[in-house]
């Protein structure tokens, strides 16, 4: 049997009519750049993760870079990133000039220590970027302690975990429900519609939510040249807009989100109970105060590289999301980082192992990859 990693065929099957009939419309208009539908799609989006405004942008990197950006965020600045992520997220801060910080990620989410960031708070610390990992949200409350101590920014990277929720757990925000969506809770909720995100577009895209007017409004500006009418430029500002042809797939996708992501954790489900005999095998964990969305389904095992040959021979697609954590990157060896920093962050990056994981993935694939997995893991050949 042949499973792919990702298959987003039937997901175009559920929205191929309504796709059409938007993408009609955008074809006879001809506004393809900042149309009313990229309005619509950025209310629609800010409703349903419950912020006051959106501004879509050309990717999750650019969502990152113009909200650090829109907070005053530069050069001489600080800014706290986990040490295992992708790329992206210290690449956003570099492009303004401010300096990444790491700290080392838990065990039990692969999340950012919350407990590890006070050591690394200096004067020159403007914010903290927690990543919401593989679609697991990250212990929000403490960490909104610690910006509040410290008067720092909390700049959410969300974009692995479109409609992950988190619950606060002993303080409420006065008016707010106890139960938030991820991209709520910080000064900013950055999110990427890279087409295998849970809510993909088919191409690049991105967003920055926010509850702040005037970081609304300089967003507006940093994504269209800075502009404040057609040909008068009051900052310098970039060019990077969500098409409009994007916002009319993501519209249809948004209604079908919550579905999806229902689909997503009862694969993970079945993948737990398959798997949870395998003393070999660390499964993913949903902690209490968190609502996993399984953009990743991230295994640890012994011998990861070996298995990974051996998967792949027998027709099951696996990938490793992360390889090297970002502290042992070549691009930041001139942070002066060394191996050892950050342990955890580098176990992990040696045991880690995603499966295929998508909403319609079928119970027959997840029992072929599940038996496979522990036969493999049963030879004595892939022990350690
Ligand atoms: C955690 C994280 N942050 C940021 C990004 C960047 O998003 P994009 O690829 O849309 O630029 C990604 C994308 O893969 C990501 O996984």
């Amino acid at each position: 049997m042949e499973v792919p990693f990702i298959d987003l065929e039937k997901q175009y099957q559920e929205i191929k009519e309504e796709l059409k009939e938007g993408w009609e419309k955008v074809f006879k208009k001809g506004n393809f750049i900042l149309g009313e539908e990229v309005k619509y799609f950025e209310e629609e989006f800010a409703k349903y993760i419950g912020t006051k405004y959106a501004v879509g942008v050309n990717s999750g990197t650019d969502a990152l870079f113009l909200g650090l950006l829109s907070l005053g965020i530069g050069k001489g600045d600080e800014v706290i990133v986990p040490a295992f992520t992708y790329i992206a997220t210290a690449l956003a801060v570099s492009f303004t000039q401010a300096r990444p910080v790491f700290v080392d990620i838990e065990e039990k989410t692969y999340n950012i220590d919350v407990s590890q960031i006070e050591k690394v708070v200096t004067k020159r610390t403007r914010a903290i970027i927690p990543v919401h990992l593989y679609g697991h949200p990250v212990n929000m409350e403490p960490l909104l302690k610690i910006a509040k101590k410290y008067n720092l920014k909390i700049v959410e990277d969300c974009a692995q975990a479109h409609g992950a929720e988190y619950k606060y757990q002993k303080t409420r925000i006065p008016g707010h429900q106890s139960t938030r969506k991820v991209g709520s809770m910080g000064d900013l909720g950055c999110f990427s519609f890279y087409p295998t995100k849970n809510l993909g577009a088919c191409g690049d895209g991105g967003m920055v939510l926010t509850n702040n007017k005037e970081v609304y409004k300089k967003l507006l500006r940093l994504r269209d040249y800075g502009r404040k009418s057609r040909y008068e430029h009051i900052i310098k500002g970039y060019n990077s807009r969500l098409d409009t042809l994007q916002a009319v797939i993501l519209s249809a996708k948004l209604e079908k989100l919550d579905k999806w992501n229902e689909m997503r954790r009862k694969n993970a489900q079945l993948y737990i109970k398959c798997l949870e005999e395998n003393k070999d095998v660390v499964l993913p964990r949903e902690e209490s105060y968190g609502k996993h969305v399984y953009h990743i389904f991230a295994i640890r095992i012994k011998n990861r590289d070996k298995l990974c040959e051996e998967l792949r021979k027998r027709g099951i697609s696996v990938l490793i999301h992360y390889p090297l954590p970002l502290h042992l990157q070549k691009v930041y060896r001139e942070l002066g980082y060394k191996k050892g920093d950050f342990p955890v962050a580098e176990k992990i990056a040696g045991e880690i192992l995603s499966l295929p994981m998508f909403p319609h993935l079928t119970e027959k694939q997840i029992k072929y990859i599940c038996e496979n997995l522990t036969n493999l893991t049963n030879k004595v050949q892939l022990k350690v």
